[in-house]
């Protein structure tokens, strides 16, 4: 089967087809989600909160995040990989952002880039795309962002928040992206910004209006003992299991009762009498 690309993303959008997207950041976790099916990998700055444990996203380097890309594209032959840009690697100039966008690309082999921000980056988000590389906006509760938020809180609220908001998702579209994430958007705000654009909107926090949804993959999972969000669903609960594990190992080594004779290699008698 051939790779996700920007055109079969687009195309779902018309035909009213529901568009799944998850993170990932290492090679194991991300072939899974290649044979599920999943549409698109976002290897997420996130890797600074479920990988890392950072508090938030701002630490996280473009060395960081072309170690995780590398991992997840290795795994993957059908999902559609984007390379989430780092805080810091788009802010500087345009020329800085294009490169480091085309870092993805070229040394981490990833599909495409997602980038935060509306208005203030269009002239960004042209350039990159100008270099023949797709883009993801991202816009709502925008992480990075998050001193100037002061804090994480639902985005949009309000009549000047959701015009902005409106507004942001109109700019990106008209520039060229292929989807939106939205983040942390009311419902209703968030069914409205669909309507208004011609791309697929992915919502994680913003209902199910959305074109199609994104979740970290360690809180959907239920593998994340931090702070796990509202709008976060677990479909399995894996932190229990893991724990139980880890806890079996502990007491059949310090029993002696692994590795069984199963779990060994054998030698055979007249070598080994030689050792002796
Ligand atoms: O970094 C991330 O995981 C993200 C998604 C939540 C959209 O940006
Ligand atoms: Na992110």
């Amino acid at each position: 089967m051939s790779r996700v690309s920007t055109a079969s993303i687009k195309d779902k959008k018309l035909q009213q087809e529901k568009i799944t997207m998850l993170t990932s950041y290492d090679y194991s976790t991300a072939a899974m989600v290649d044979a599920a099916g999943i549409d698109m990998i976002l290897v997420g700055d996130s890797l600074g909160n479920v990988v890392l444990g950072y508090e938030n996203t701002l630490a996280v380097t473009m060395e960081d995040m072309l170690h995780h890309t590398k991992a997840v594209t290795r795994a993957t032959s059908r999902t559609m990989v984007i390379g989430d840009m780092p805080f810091l690697s788009y802010h500087i100039s345009v020329p800085e952002a294009v490169r480091n966008a085309g870092r993805f690309i070229k040394e981490a082999g990833a599909q495409a880039i997602k980038l935060e921000g509306g208005t203030e980056r269009i002239d960004t988000v042209k350039a990159i795309l100008d270099a023949q590389i797709p883009v993801v906006g991202h816009i709502g509760l925008t992480p990075q962002s998050v001193n100037q938020f002061g804090g994480f809180k639902v985005q949009g609220k309000d009549l000047e928040g959701a015009r902005k908001l409106i507004a942001d998702a109109k700019a990106l579209d008209e520039a060229g992206v292929f989807s939106i994430v939205l983040e942390c958007v009311p419902n209703g705000l968030a069914q409205k910004i669909t309507q208004e654009v011609s791309v697929p909107t992915i919502g994680i926090g913003a209902g199910p209006y959305c074109d199609g949804q994104v979740l970290v993959i360690n809180d959907m999972l239920g593998m994340y003992k931090g702070h796990i969000p509202k709008f976060v669903k677990k479909f399995a609960n894996l932190e229990p299991l893991i724990m139980e594990a880890l806890k079996g190992y502990k007491e059949e080594v310090e029993a002696g009762i692994f590795p069984a004779p199963e779990h060994g290699f054998t030698i055979q008698d007249e070598v080994l009498e030689k050792l002796y």
